[in-house]
């Protein structure tokens, strides 16, 4: 009780007109130096507690019903912001800025954010089935959407997310490695198999990454911009049925390490591409292509090898 009483002199000394009974029920904790400007709403049914030197600007609803939500310190949190926490709490490091109208909703699965994160403005974090865990210096641009629905997405340090990226980790989830870069646009969507990337790699703009059978993604992989990675395929059998109903197969798709794929390339089910590999721009792949390949075409045949030049 001393604590809020001290917070609430904090508060008061701040903003003339604050109503702290409405405001700011029990079990909310606040470090000193926060700055909360108006139209904030706060619920507590659990505890929330605001690391040091917050600055939570105008329009910020925090609600923790079920769970704790915990803000390090040196946390800056935009306009609009929404952080709201049922079940296991919402956790974010020192040192994260999140920019305005962003939505960070933790729900049963939690949504544990290291420090030293951005977040560009309106960004949807939505942690629900296993949650989401973010590991410190990621970035992630405006208007990008990660929602783990009933699987998890990890996020190994220092990855990238330009803007507009959209990653689903419903089913085994997504698992991404430190130090990828993910350009404008890209999607990737477990589509209720398992997606896991390696280290250092990175996929260009409108690329599209699904899970269905699994996708395994290596180290140091580049895929150019507007290709699709596609481990599944619809049955089409009978007649009596529209394709769309037919139940698909997957199989997986298994890329190596240090692998280049040209622009608007399309890889197909059942496909494993070795290490070392280039596929030329435009390619359809349909079979799988050896370690240190240079393969082009329509559908993708090997051209040379790159241990002969
Ligand atoms: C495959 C690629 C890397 C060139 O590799 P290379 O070993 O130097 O190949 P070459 O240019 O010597 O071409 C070898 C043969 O493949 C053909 N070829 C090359 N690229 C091709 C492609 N994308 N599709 C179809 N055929 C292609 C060439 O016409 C040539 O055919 P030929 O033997 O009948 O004369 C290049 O053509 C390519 O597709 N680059 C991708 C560029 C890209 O997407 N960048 C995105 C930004 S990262």
């Amino acid at each position: 009780m001393n604590l809020l009483k001290a917070v609430y002199r904090l508060l008061k000394s701040k903003f003339e007109a604050w109503d702290l009974d409405r405001t700011l029920p029990p079990n909310v904790q606040m470090g000193t130096d926060v700055q909360i400007e108006r139209d904030v709403t706060i619920y507590g049914d659990y505890p929330v507690s605001i690391g040091n030197n917050c600055v939570l600007k105008s329009g910020v609803h925090l609600n923790a019903i079920d769970g704790p939500v915990s803000i390090g310190e040196g946390c800056v949190i935009g306009h609009h912001t929404q952080v709201r926490s049922s079940g296991f709490g919402i956790t974010i490091g020192a040192g994260t800025v999140i920019g305005a109208d962003a939505d960070l909703f933790a729900s049963t699965g939690g949504l544990t954010i290291g420090p030293q994160c951005t977040f560009g403005a309106h960004v949807i974090l939505r942690g629900e089935g296993q949650g989401i865990e973010i590991s410190s210096n990621c970035r992630v641009g405006m208007y990008s959407t990660l929602d783990s629905m009933n699987g998890r997405i990890f996020i190994g340090e220092t990855t990238v997310f330009y803007n507009n990226c959209m990653v689903i980790g419903s089913g085994r989830g997504v698992h991404i490695e430190s130090n990828c870069e993910f350009h404008q646009g890209v999607y990737i969507d477990a589509q209720g198999g398992e997606i896991s990337i390696g280290k250092f790699s990175g996929v260009s703009p409108y690329s599209i990454l699904y899970g269905h059978g699994g996708l395994k993604i290596g180290n140091y992989v580049a895929i150019a911009g507007q290709s699709m990675l596609v481990p599944g395929n619809h049955r089409f059998d009978r007649l009596d049925i529209p394709i769309r109903k037919q139940v698909g197969t997957a199989i997986g798709i298994t890329l190596g390490d240090d692998i280049w794929i040209g622009a608007q390339c399309a890889i197909l089910d059942g496909v494993t591409i070795g290490d070392g590999c280039v596929i030329g721009a435009g390619s359809v792949v349909t079979d799988s292509i050896p370690e240190y390949s240079v393969a082009v075409g329509v559908p993708c045949r090997v051209k040379r090898s790159r241990k002969e030049s």
